[in-house]
């Protein structure tokens, strides 16, 4: 650590390698919590991010759970969209072009190297995960991120990433085709993550992404009834960020590949608490639905952290927790 803050004032070295794809600093938008940006994108200077990570995407299009599908908790909120997108197709010249002309621009106004596109996939079968990897091959997308971990999707998804041998097998059949470094995204509703953190690495994963939602229930007293016509959702917000960095924790401490962390972030201090405790890359969720330009206020927050501290390099304070 240098500790001449006069040195880095300018510049903290914010940048990040995942999977030998370099990003401009460590700060990503959490899927399905940002659309492709395309919403955001009169509110949210995009050029500053680390990454977009998109919504999930299907091979075709899903219809997502019926209504009421978000309910509001204390600190959090539960959604049960099911996945809802137009299908591979419809993204790739929708949602891909948006993206890709941003990158553009942001290099040519030199404002760093933009935003990397991460584009999160999903399926109820190996075979469909598989189609839209191979779609998205040659396709200006800098990394995949394999939603094996939705609570929402009654067939497949969930499945895979709740048992140790489905989910090395397809990261594997995933890694067999996949043009881009893979990152395999893992379910909290697991008793033993760092298992499951170790069989995506074994399966050849370039890193891993946790936590998606915990799986909850609300009861409308009143009415007697579920708020969720799906019954169950999925729990995301500040409520379930000290079982994330607990998960991150022992996830890092079980891999080598890289742990991107993610679960209540609003605040750079939220964000580096994941960093301390083994995260190489964080994300931004359902905070974004609060303010949404949580993800830019984060970045520069842990710039002001550098240099308050005089720390050269983010990278430098990953797992420097133990
Ligand atoms: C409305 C909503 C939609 C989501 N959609 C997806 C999705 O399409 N794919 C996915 O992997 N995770 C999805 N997630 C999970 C988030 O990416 C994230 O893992 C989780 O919400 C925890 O982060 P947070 O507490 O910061 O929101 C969704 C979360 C929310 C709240």
């Amino acid at each position: 650590m240098n500790t001449d803050k006069n040195n880095i004032e300018n510049m903290p070295d914010l940048s990040v390698e995942i999977g030998g794809v370099r990003l401009q600093n460590p700060v990503m938008t959490a899927s399905g919590t940002f659309g492709s940006g395309m919403e955001y994108s009169d509110f949210v200077d995009l050029s500053k991010l680390g990454a977009v990570v998109t919504k999930g995407v299907s091979a075709v299009p899903w219809e997502g759970n019926p209504t009421p599908r978000v309910a509001e908790t204390p600190s959090g909120m539960l959604n049960a969209i099911g996945l809802q997108n137009p299908g591979v197709e419809v993204f790739c010249e929708r949602d891909l072009a948006f993206l890709s002309n941003y990158r553009t621009k942001a290099a040519a106004d030199a404002v760093g190297d933009g935003p990397r596109v991460i584009v999160n996939v999903c399926g109820h079968t190996v075979e469909e995960y598989l189609e839209v990897v191979e779609r998205l091959s040659d396709e200006p997308v800098d990394l995949l991120e394999i939603n094996v971990s939705c609570p929402n999707v009654k067939a497949g998804a969930i499945q895979f990433g709740q048992n140790a041998d489905s989910l090395m097998d397809v990261t594997q059949r995933i890694k067999r085709i996949a043009k881009q470094p893979v990152i395999m995204k893992l379910t909290p509703n697991v008793t033993d993550i760092a298992e499951m953190a170790r069989a995506a690495e074994a399966g050849g994963a370039d890193a891993v992404s946790l936590i998606n939602t915990l799986l909850g229930m609300k009861i409308d007293v009143e009415r007697r009834t579920f708020v969720l016509a799906n019954r169950t959702g999925g729990l995301s917000g500040p409520a379930i960020r000290p079982v994330a960095v607990r998960m991150v924790y022992q996830a890092a401490q079980a891999v080598k590949i890289p742990v991107i962390g993610m679960g209540g972030i609003g605040s750079a201090e939220d964000a580096l608490e994941f960093i301390l405790a083994g995260a190489t890359a964080v994300a931004v969720g359902c905070m974004t639905f609060h303010e949404p330009a949580t993800a830019v206020s984060v970045i520069d927050g842990m710039k002001d952290y550098m240099i308050r501290h005089g720390i050269e390099r983010i990278s430098d304070l990953t797992g420097a927790v133990r």
